[in-house]
């Protein structure tokens, strides 16, 4: 068993009857969705908030019941992963460019859990390109603002080369910063600038870290 898989597995036996359960996207995430699905053919009773489209089309094909975000009146425990998570439990999460909907199913989550192999906890967030997704009327400009800054920003593209376009349907600029010192007045700066959709700061967000390593897995309360 792989680390992903590990943490997935773990994470899922936190999935309790009559649950409403935010189901995380990303490589780590899909095995947690495996793991609840084969659980929900064993009669685990829950309803699934998934938050992309992905994990949308793999719940639906293991049959696990699933409502929009909207549906629900509250989502009482969400899984998901991490691109990096620094030592006072502050994340960067996007790579997988679903960070939009992650961030307001976290948002209206009672509680969080992310899981991750231990290659993804650093002393300091950074190192992993912000990404900062961004209605494309505009984006340019945005563009421009982050170079000032000298932020090294880079439209995140297809592989056939053309600018992704988000399940909201808007770009990415990843901003490419190394060291992020001031994660509060780095997200307080984004949020305050028109065009911004979302970013990847997930700050004062996660209960629970789940960690995979040589040694199994860690379960780290913030
Ligand atoms: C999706 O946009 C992300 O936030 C993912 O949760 C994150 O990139 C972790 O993905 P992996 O588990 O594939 O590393």
């Amino acid at each position: 068993m792989n680390l992903k898989e590990l943490v997935g597995e773990k994470a899922a036996e936190y999935v309790k009857d009559g649950m409403v359960v935010g189901l995380g996207t990303g490589s780590t995430a899909y095995y947690m969705v495996e793991a609840i699905g084969r659980r929900v053919k064993e009669g685990l009773d829950i309803v699934g908030v998934t938050t992309s489209n992905r994990t949308k089309e793999q719940a639906e094909g293991l049959g696990i019941p699933l409502k929009s975000v909207d549906e629900v009146d509250r989502i009482d425990l969400t899984i998901d992963g991490a691109d990096e998570i620094s030592k006072d439990f502050q994340g960067i999460k996007g790579g997988g460019a679903a960070h939009l909907f992650e961030k307001i199913v976290a948002d209206n989550s009672d509680k969080v859990i992310w899981i991750v192999d231990d290659s993804k906890m650093v002393e300091t967030l950074g190192a992993f390109p912000l990404p900062v997704e961004v209605i494309p009327y505009g984006s340019q400009q945005l563009f421009r603002t982050f170079e000032q800054k000298g932020y090294k920003p880079a439209f995140r593209k297809t592989e056939s080369n053309e600018k992704l376009v988000t399940d909201a349907g808007h770009y990415i600029i990843d901003l490419h910063m190394e060291v992020i010192e001031e994660p509060h007045s780095l997200a307080t700066w984004l949020d305050s600038l028109t065009g911004v959709v979302e970013h990847g700061l997930f700050l004062d967000s996660v209960n629970t870290v789940i960690v995979g390593g040589e040694n199994g897995v860690e379960i780290l309360e913030a």
